[in-house]
């Protein structure tokens, strides 16, 4: 649990060499215009650092769950926008990897693993956020398939996807018991809408996706009807320890900065790290990173294992983790006072950053839900 294998420590130098090489050099830049990273994320393609959690035989570079984990801090210490361009990927992968034939995953996965492509997990809706059985996109049987309708909101890499993996409702008089996934390839009948303009993790592109009658044959139903809502509770398990990761990324590239800021900085004659009030500070950050990585290590290590249910611990990994992130790098900006306020320096960036950790897959509200409910069975 403590030391890493002399692979894991491989990928992860290899993680952290590209990611101080080719992303934090731009990280500033794709943020101020808001700019889609399609040439860094050329480069990471072919360096493996997208669809790693992909089998490799379906494509990937077919790292378990606690490697990729290590990759996403590396990628989230950098630009926790182009991280989650790439990570969105293995969002969309994941139900078809959980609930998928093997026919369907052969079929589904390489033409966007192989090629440097994307794809978009389509879950959420303008009424389906939190209360994620109200989908209201419909799916309706017709011959040889299924006919989508419905729009979804707030979808990264919506308007760039080659694969959607779509949750829609084959009955909405059966509520959650009716949500199915299907696996869409880019096709007639699918169209973006608006694109969001936000705080944080502005290299990323969140958009609106529109299905208006898309045909979708039977074979690209994932699981059976009305076992979406398990799916999509399944995948999002799966992924929140990465979630965790990703923000204990973040939350560690702004205390490194902070730190060598309150080394570097003088006042009253001295460097303000000599200074108790920003010791107790930098002890409360590292502490915190510290037990966020053990929670995200904990609950990667179980999604490994595959043994009996790790909900519970990926929310509370996702949870503890995207706490840290907005503590740990409102900090880091009071620590270095008008310049980290300042887009000079990139701890401002950081905590915009910070902030989608505590929404994106389940807001951490929800994630205390999830752990109560598991507590209390
Ligand atoms: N694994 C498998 N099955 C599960 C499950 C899990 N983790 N959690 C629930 N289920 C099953 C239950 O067993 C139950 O099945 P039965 O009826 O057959 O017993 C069924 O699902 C309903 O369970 P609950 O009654 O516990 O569910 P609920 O209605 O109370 O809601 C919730 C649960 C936790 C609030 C859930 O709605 C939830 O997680 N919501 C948040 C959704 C979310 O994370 N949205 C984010 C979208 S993705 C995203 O954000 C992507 C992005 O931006 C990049």
């Amino acid at each position: 649990m403590f030391t890493l294998t002399a692979e894991q420590a491989t990928i992860q130098r290899m993680a952290r060499d590209f990611a101080e090489k080719e992303i934090m050099p731009v990280a500033a830049e794709y943020d101020e215009q808001e700019k889609f990273p399609f040439v860094v994320l050329q480069k990471m393609w072919e360096t493996g650092l997208v669809n790693y959690s992909v089998p490799e035989e379906l494509g990937g570079a077919g790292l378990d769950t606690f490697t990729s984990c290590l990759v996403t801090e590396e990628l989230g210490r950098a630009c926790a926008g182009i991280a989650t361009t790439a990570s969105a990927n293995s969002l969309a992968f994941y139900p078809i990897l959980l609930a998928g034939t093997e026919e369907q995953q052969k079929r589904l996965l390489p033409p966007i693993t192989t090629h440097g492509k994307f794809a978009a997990f389509c879950l959420t809706e303008p009424n389906a956020g939190s209360d994620a059985a109200s989908v209201a996109t419909t799916a309706t049987t017709v011959n040889g398939g299924y006919e989508l309708n419905g729009s979804k909101c707030f979808i990264t890499n919506g308007d760039i996807a080659d694969l959607y993996v779509v949750f829609a409702t084959v009955d909405r008089s059966r509520g959650l018991k009716g949500l199915t996934a299907f696996a869409v390839p880019k096709t007639e009948g699918i169209s973006t809408g608006k694109k969001e303009i936000k705080l944080g993790i502005r290299a990323s592109s969140t958009v609106v996706v529109n299905f208006d009658n898309v045909f979708v044959p039977k074979q690209n139903l994932l699981g059976a009807e009305g076992q979406g809502f398990r799916v999509a509770m399944q995948t999002l398990d799966t992924s929140r320890p990465m979630v965790g990761a990703l923000a204990v990324g973040v939350a560690r590239g702004a205390y490194e900065t902070a730190l060598k800021y309150a080394k570097e900085r003088v006042q009253f004659g001295q460097p303000i790290a000599n200074f108790q009030m920003i010791q107790a500070m930098l002890a409360d950050m590292a502490t915190r990173i510290d037990a966020a990585r053990l929670l995200v290590w904990r609950a990667a290590s179980m999604v490994d294992k595959k043994e009996g249910l790790f909900a519970k611990e990926s929310a509370m990994a996702k949870l503890f983790a995207g706490d840290t992130a907005m503590d740990v790098t409102t900090d880091a900006v009071q620590i270095m006072g008008g310049y980290g306020y300042s887009r000079e320096y990139p701890v401002e960036k950081y905590m915009r950053d910070a902030k989608i950790m505590q929404i994106y897959e389940g807001t951490n509200q929800i994630q205390r839900l999830v752990i109560a409910s598991n507590i209390l069975k």
